[in-house]
C-alpha cells in the first residue's frame, strides 16, 4: 500500500508508519512524526492461487487454507480532515472524466454499508474520537470479483485515519479491528507479496516469492456476492454427504495438509510459473460456476489462449491466467479484450 501525505512533499511511508504510526514503545520517535491534514493511498487488489474450502463453522464462516498475492491494479482513496464530527464518503469510478463524475457516483457504495464508512465508524468507536473525515474513493478494482476491492479499502482507511487523526494505534489493534471488519482485510493492513491465509482468512503468514508474479485478469460484465458462493459450496456438500458433522470432521483433519504446504513451498522455489508446476486450486470455483454463466466464459477463454495455470479469485467472478513475462500478459491481454465482456487487465505482483 502506498500512502502520499498531500500537504508536504510526497513520500511513501515506511511499514511501521504504514502500520498505524510509530508504536508508543519508541517515544522518540513518535513526536518527531507530524501529523497530516490529508492522505492518499493507492491500496492494491489481490488474487487467490490457492483457496481450498474445509468446513462451515458454527457461526456460519468457513475454515479456509488459502494463497494471495498482491497485485498492481488499484483503488485510489484521498483523506481530508474536517473541522465536523462527519465521516463523508464520495465514491467513483477512475474511468469517469471530471466532469462527468456528478453522473458517476455509484450511490449503492456511498452509504454506511460500505466498509471504509465501517472502518472510519469503529476506529472512532473504539478510540471515543469525535474528528471528522471527508473521503474520495476512486475505484479500479472491479466489485463483486473476489479481488479483496472492499478489503483493500477498508484496511487503507484504518492505516489512513490512524495517521490523520493521531491515533498512534500500534499494528495488533488494528488487526483486531480488521478481522471484525471481514475476512480478507488483515491481509491487506501489510499487503504482502504473498502470503497464507487460514481461519476465515484473517489469520497471516506473510512469504516472499523468488521473482514477481505476472499475470491477466478476466473480469466478467457480473459478479457474484461472497455469501452466496459460500452458501452454494455448502448447499452441494450437504447433499454429498448423508452426515455434515461427519464430513466437517474429515474434512477438517484434512485441511492444508500437505496440499497447502507444498503448494507454498512450490511458489517459493519456481522460478517460472509453468501450469505444471503451479496447479491453481480455488474450492469455490464450482459453487461459482454454478451461479453464474460469466465465469465459464471467462475460464474458457483463458484456457483456450494461456499456456499457463488458470483459475478463479476467491468467490469470483474474476478469472486469471499467470504468464512467465510482463509482455507475454501485456500480449495475452489485448487478445483476450478483443474476444471478452467486461474487463480485462494485465497486472504484475508486489515485489
Ligand atoms: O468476511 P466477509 O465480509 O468478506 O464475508 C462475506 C460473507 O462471506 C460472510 O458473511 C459469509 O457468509 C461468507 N464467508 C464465509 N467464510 C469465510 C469468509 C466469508 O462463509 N471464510
Amino acid at each position: 500500500m502506498v500512502v502520499r501525505h498531500q500537504d508536504r512533499s510526497v513520500r511513501c511511508v515506511s511499514r511501521d508508519a504504514r502500520l498505524g504510526g510509530i508504536p508508543p514503545t519508541s517515544p522518540g520517535r513518535k513526536a518527531s512524526l507530524p501529523v497530516p491534514a490529508s492522505l492518499v493511498v493507492h491500496t492494491p487488489a489481490k488474487l487467490n492461487v490457492y483457496l481450498e474450502v474445509c468446513d462451515r463453522r458454527p457461526d456460519g464462516f468457513h475454515t479456509l487454507e488459502t494463497v494471495m498475492v498482491s497485485i498492481g491494479l488499484y483503488d485510489s482513496l484521498l483523506f481530508r480532515r474536517i473541522g465536523t464530527e462527519d465521516v463523508r464518503l464520495t465514491c467513483r469510478h477512475a474511468r469517469a472524466p471530471a466532469e462527468a463524475q456528478a453522473a458517476t457516483d455509484i450511490p449503492l457504495f456511498n452509504g454506511t454499508d460500505n466498509l471504509v464508512v465501517r472502518a472510519a465508524t469503529l476506529l472512532r468507536q473504539r478510540t471515543a474520537s469525535r474528528q471528522g473525515v471527508e473521503i474520495t474513493l476512486v475505484k479500479r478494482i472491479p466489485i463483486q470479483a473476489g479481488l479483496g476491492g472492499g478489503s483493500s479499502d477498508a484496511a487503507a482507511t484504518l492505516i489512513a485515519l490512524n495517521q490523520l487523526w493521531n491515533l498512534r494505534l500500534p499494528s495488533p489493534v488494528l488487526h483486531e479491528m480488521a478481522a471484525e471488519l471481514g475476512s480478507d482485510v488483515n491481509f491487506f493492513l501489510d499487503s504482502p507479496m504473498a502470503a497464507r491465509c487460514r481461519g476465515r482468512g484473517e489469520q497471516v503468514q506473510p512469504f516472499r516469492l523468488p521473482r514477481r508474479l505476472h499475470a491477466v485478469v478476466v473480469c466478467p460484465p457480473s459478479g457474484l456476492a461472497t455469501a452466496d458462493v459460500f452458501r452454494e459450496w455448502s448447499r452441494s456438500a450437504v447433499a454429498s454427504s448423508a452426515d455434515l458433522v461427519h464430513q466437517g470432521a474429515i474434512t477438517q483433519q484434512r485441511c492444508g495438509q500437505p496440499s497447502v504446504s507444498q503448494f507454498v513451498s512450490t511458489m517459493q522455489q519456481q522460478r517460472g510459473m509453468g501450469s505444471d508446476v503451479l496447479p491453481i486450486r480455488n474450492d469455490l470455483e464450482a459453487p461459482a460456476r454454478r451461479l453464474n454463466r460469466d465465469v465459464d466464459a471467462a475460464l474458457g477463454a483463458l484456457r483456450r489462449l494461456s499456456h499457463g495455470p488458470v483459475g478463479m479469485s476467491g468467490s469470483g467472478t474474476a478469472c486469471f491466467t499467470l504468464c512467465q513475462t510482463a509482455t507475454q500478459s501485456r500480449r495475452l491481454a489485448s487478445r483476450l479484450r478483443l474476444s471478452q465482456g467486461g474487463q480485462v487487465f494485465a497486472v504484475t505482483g508486489r515485489a
